[in-house]
């Protein structure tokens, strides 16, 4: 981007901790736009940002370590200010002339600190003599400040819980301020940001609009822009974006693979042609999939087969129109994070997941990424900006694969109806109960299991139907809802009362991990 458009923004440097995505939400809830980059290209991404300030985050090697990860000088020597975080606070005392000792015990959980002097984080919140609640979670202990360093809280297992270098407006602390169990950890990080950094606060959706439609249109010029619709919210709201920066230079395509939620094929057409006017090829593969999947009940056998004949029923109709410059994706900024791992090796596949990845080099197109710095939440605010409808804006997740991920053993077009049914019936009850948006996901599972019921005077051999609904806030890790029994009882009757094929209903307990969110 031209440097004079570079937004004011923060670099936090990440030292592997798992909840470093968390302190970008913080500073970016604080109206400051922020980006993640690993402490090994940490340097890069400071000469390509310049940002206003910098954080470290927390992380699980030991500064003690040779070979534990450093601050590029570049950073300590900018004069920018400072946050360092839990690993990121050891990590500038060991550079800065401190002292860092392992420590043999360490302190989790949940600390009460006592604030003994003021400073610019704590403005307007916090004051001397008061006790507060934070989040710790470090075993290495900060045991002699560096020169220029003053402690302003401490708790009894952190005499330096929080320090300060006013001069050279340089803050660190040992607990977590990013985490929900620090109650005004968000407020500590605006502090920061606002008061230590001066910025304005004033990043906002309309504003990433605006720039996200020059940077498409400088991306672009005059070419043609292809993109898949998948029905979910990234892809939509992706779609309606390059839209309104390129008008019909862009195409949408929406191969519909008979995997779909009820209605959901027809809320995709009737949105896209219908309300925005956009050009879009509607593609009838429904018996190409079908046919494919008949006596395939490996996951992923299963996956593997979706995969492929979307991506080569994709690029036909791509073809067809005259193929394309450019490829659009709704990808989002957790899948652009690469977290680092200290124990090294590649981590194993638990699924192959399905997108449309293999294309851009087989079509020789580039990418048009305009959503690669959101979260998941972020898009749906610019999708509101946009004018998207709440139903597609807050819609659940749905995977690639569709159904047949929710289908174990074989799927056919008979079985994704019947599980089509189920899973309406179930949302429509989470609809009327008021707690869609306190869900992450909620789908029906249609199982590969007869058992035996009665229903009226009869006997019934029918079909097992498996409720999940989880919270979780990127899908990596997740918790089962905990619907009440009264719930989950009218749930299970209206399917057993409305739908064919289904006579007995469970609920899934399990957590991801050691679950995952789908079943296949
Ligand atoms: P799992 O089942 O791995 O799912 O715990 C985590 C999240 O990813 C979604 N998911 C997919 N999304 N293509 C997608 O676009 C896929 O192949 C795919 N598989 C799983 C899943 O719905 C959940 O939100």
């Amino acid at each position: 981007m031209d440097p004079a458009h570079l937004p004011d923004s923060i670099l936090i440097v990440d030292f592997g901790s798992q909840v470093t995505q968390l302190i970008a939400r913080r500073v970016r809830e604080a109206g400051v736009y922020s980006e993640i980059a690993p402490f090994t290209q940490a340097e890069e991404a400071f000469a390509r940002m310049r940002p206003r300030g910098i954080i470290l985050s927390g992380g699980p090697a030991s500064v003690t370590d040779e070979n534990g990860p450093r601050i590029p000088q570049a950073i300590l020597d900018s004069g920018l200010p400072i946050f360092g975080i839990c690993y990121g606070q050891q990590a500038l005392m060991h550079q800065l002339g401190g002292e860092v000792l392992a420590g043999d015990s360490g302190e989790f959980g949940r600390a009460f600190i006592d604030i003994s002097e003021g400073c610019a984080l704590f403005d307007g919140l916090w004051h001397p003599g008061e006790s507060h609640q934070v989040w710790m979670s470090h075993g290495d202990k900060v045991t002699r400040l560096a020169p220029g360093f003053r402690p302003v809280a401490a708790s009894p297992g952190a005499p330096y819980a929080v320090i300060a270098d006013d001069e050279r407006r340089i803050y660190a602390m040992q607990f977590h301020p990013e985490v929900v169990h620090t109650p005004d950890g968000a407020r500590l990080l605006a502090n920061f940001v606002r008061h230590v950094c001066g910025l304005a606060g004033d990043w906002t959706m309309a504003e990433f609009r605006k720039t996200k439609i020059e940077e498409i249109r400088a991306q672009v010029g005059d070419g043609k822009v292809i993109c898949g619709l998948s029905g979910g919210v990234d892809s939509a709201v992706a779609a309606v974006l390059i839209h309104e920066a390129i008008g019909d230079q862009l195409t949408c395509v929406f191969v519909d693979h008979g995997l779909m939620r009820l209605g959901e094929a027809e809320q995709v057409v009737s949105l896209f042609k219908g309300h925005y006017n956009i050009p879009l090829v509607h593609v009838d593969a429904e018996t190409l999939f079908m046919n494919g999947l008949a006596g395939v009940s490996d996951p992923e056998a299963k996956r593997k087969f979706i995969g492929k004949t979307f991506i080569d029923v994709f690029e036909d109709e791509a073809k067809k129109i005259g193929g394309a410059d450019f490829l659009a994706q709704g990808t989002l900024y957790p899948d652009v994070i690469e977290s680092v791992s200290f124990t090294g090796g590649p981590s194993v596949t638990i699924k192959s997941h399905h997108n449309v990845g293999g294309l851009p080099e087989r079509m020789n197109m580039q990418l048009v990424e305009p959503l690669r710095e959101l979260f998941k939440d972020e898009v749906r605010e610019l999708g509101r900006e946009l004018g998207l409808p709440d139903i597609f804006v807050g819609r659940h997740p749905f995977p690639g694969p569709g159904l047949a991920i929710r289908i174990p053993g074989e799927v056919t077009k008979e079985r994704c109806d019947i599980l089509r049914k189920a899973d309406a019936v179930y949302l429509d009850e989470i609809r009327n109960a008021g707690l869609y948006d306190a869900i992450w996901q909620a789908f029906a599972v249609l199982l590969p299991v007869r058992t035996v019921g009665v229903m009226g005077d009869g006997r019934t051999y029918d079909c097992v139907c498996a409720l999940r609904a989880v919270t979780s806030t990127d899908g990596m890790t997740a918790d089962i809802y905990p619907f009440d029994a009264a719930f989950l009882s009218r749930v299970a009757t209206r399917i057993i009362n409305e739908v064919k094929g289904i006579n007995r209903v469970v609920y899934d307990y399990t957590s991801k991990p050691p679950g995952t969110i789908e079943w296949e």
